[in-house]
């Protein structure tokens, strides 16, 4: 058997839900093929989040996620009981969610780590939005998105989704993402509380802090 992803999906990998059997040939599998995905209900709830891998790109590294994985014990190597696998790697890799203690100091010492974000937020419906590609996300671009009033959650589909950079190892500063008055634009005008972005950063690279800082401040989420 074999995972095969329908078509060419928008974002590689997304599509490989279905699993299909080689060259139409049904296999006797003693083993099934893991499924990484999982759509609840027809499709209500989707996880979009990126599996982890080696080649996963991490902020203003050219390395990508080396030696994350390792099998600690091994029933093939010794251990009669059970595999144990060990993670190594920050809590800032891949697909993650900024905690306000990230970026502030009061934050963190205050104890504002993701445990504290409200699952209310977090989940739920989202309105998948696509932005310019010739900007990053400043405040003339947020509103001319025309975001309506009480839409509490939103994804920005970008440039990075095109040019495929989170599939890419080396990090790529060039990445689109917020600008400070984009930030300041979206806390000043909308009701968004938690905002999702298609790369490793919230805050465009030239004013990454900056659009942090005002995202933060007020622990909308993102
Ligand atoms: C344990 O790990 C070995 C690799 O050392 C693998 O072949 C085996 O399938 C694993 N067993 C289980 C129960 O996951
Ligand atoms: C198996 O275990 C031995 C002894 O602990 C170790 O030296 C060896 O590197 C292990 N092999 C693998 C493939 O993990
Ligand atoms: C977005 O900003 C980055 C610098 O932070 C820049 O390199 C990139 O070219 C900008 N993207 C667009 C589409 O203007």
């Amino acid at each position: 058997g074999a995972t095969v992803a329908s078509g060419e999906p928008a974002y590689p990998g997304y599509g490989a839900t279905e699993a299909e059997p080689a060259c139409g040939v049904k296999e006797e599998a003693a083993v099934p093929v893991p499924e990484r995905r999982e759509e609840f209900d027809g499709g209500r709830i989707l996880d979009i989040s990126h599996y982890y891998r080696e080649d996963m790109p991490a902020f203003e590294s050219a390395e990508g996620t080396p030696g994350f994985l390792r099998l600690a014990r091994s029933m093939r190597n010794g251990s009669d009981i059970a595999n144990f696998s060990e993670l190594r790697l920050t809590a800032h890799s891949g697909t993650h969610v900024d905690a306000p203690g990230h970026v502030f100091e009061h934050y963190y010492d205050a104890g504002f780590d993701v445990d504290t974000l409200d699952l209310a937020v977090l989940n739920g419906p989202a309105l998948l939005v696509d932005v310019p590609r010739d900007r990053n996300i400043t405040a003339d671009v947020m509103e001319s998105l025309h975001i309506p009033k009480g839409v509490r959650r939103v994804l920005f589909r970008t440039l990075n989704t095109d040019r495929k950079l989170i599939w890419k190892k080396e990090f790529d500063s060039s990445y689109v993402g917020f600008m400070e008055d984009g930030a300041q634009w979206l806390i000043d005008n909308t009701d968004i509380q938690l905002v999702g972005v298609d790369y490793l950063s919230v805050g465009a690279y030239d004013e990454c802090i900056p659009a942090h800082l005002v995202f933060l401040d007020k622990r909308v989420r993102v």
